[in-house]
């Protein structure tokens, strides 16, 4: 039976990590969109378009090469041909990227990939029985509010920067936590008109993950997902 789960949370939930592991585990295709927004973003760096040039921006995302690769034990991304999966990782693509994801032409055109891929999954692509985990910040509400699992994941600032600090640093000593504090914070601000996290819209799982390790969490959404 084909299954789709929408996980949506900010920068630290944990929620890439969760929901590869979510699919592995299941057997279904994983969609990182959050990937896809960084790949737009490499796009217009490398394009050297003016970022808060909206027009210019509208148009390059409008004619975006990307391909998704969504094997959840080896995602990729590719734009016209490059493998940019550790490109757009980079700082200077965390920085910037918040610039273009709050773009509305760029948000429609990604949703509308994103549905396709959604959809493709769904009867069947990547897991012989069909079915996908989508994730990211509008998946549970706007680009599949119809999934069969809904979920939001959350953690407090504390546990969301010092996973951030693991990740891209290496450590979370407060030096770590600190040269983290700023990229995290000041994305969730510039987010804020694109996710709203404090409440989960009607029927989503709110599921907070302070406390618990990666195996932990991904438990607690699999005893969700099996109810
Ligand atoms: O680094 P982190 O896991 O927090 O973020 P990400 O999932 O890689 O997403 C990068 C950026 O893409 C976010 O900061 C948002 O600006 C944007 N994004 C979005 O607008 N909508 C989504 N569904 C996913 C990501």
């Amino acid at each position: 039976m084909s299954l789709t789960i929408a996980i949506d949370g900010p920068s630290g939930s944990g929620k890439s990590s969760v929901s590869r592991r979510v699919a592995a585990a299941l057997g279904l295709a994983y969609l990182d969109t959050g990937a896809m927004y960084r790949a737009a973003t490499w796009w217009c760096v490398q394009q050297d378009v003016d970022l808060s040039d909206q027009d210019a921006v509208s148009a390059l995302v409008l004619e975006l090469p990307l391909e998704m690769g969504v094997d959840p034990s080896g995602p990729t991304v590719h734009v016209a041909g490059t493998d940019v999966g550790e490109a757009i990782r980079e700082s200077s693509i965390s920085t910037a990227v918040s610039a273009v994801a709050t773009n509305l032409t760029v948000r429609d055109e990604m949703r509308r990939l994103q549905r396709a891929i959604i959809d493709a999954e769904r009867s069947g692509g990547f897991s012989s029985g069909g079915g996908v985990v989508a994730e990211g910040r509008d998946i549970t509400t706007v680009v599949a509010p119809d999934a069969d699992v809904r979920m939001l994941l959350t953690a407090s600032e504390e546990a969301r920067l010092a996973r951030r600090a693991r990740d891209v640093h290496g450590a979370d000593d407060a030096a770590a936590v600190d040269a983290t504090r700023d990229e995290v914070l000041r994305r969730d601000a510039d987010d804020s008109t694109v996710s709203q996290f404090l409440v989960a819209a009607d029927g989503v799982v709110t599921l907070d993950s302070s406390g618990l390790d990666l195996e932990g969490t991904v438990d607690a959404v699999l005893a969700v997902v099996s109810q």
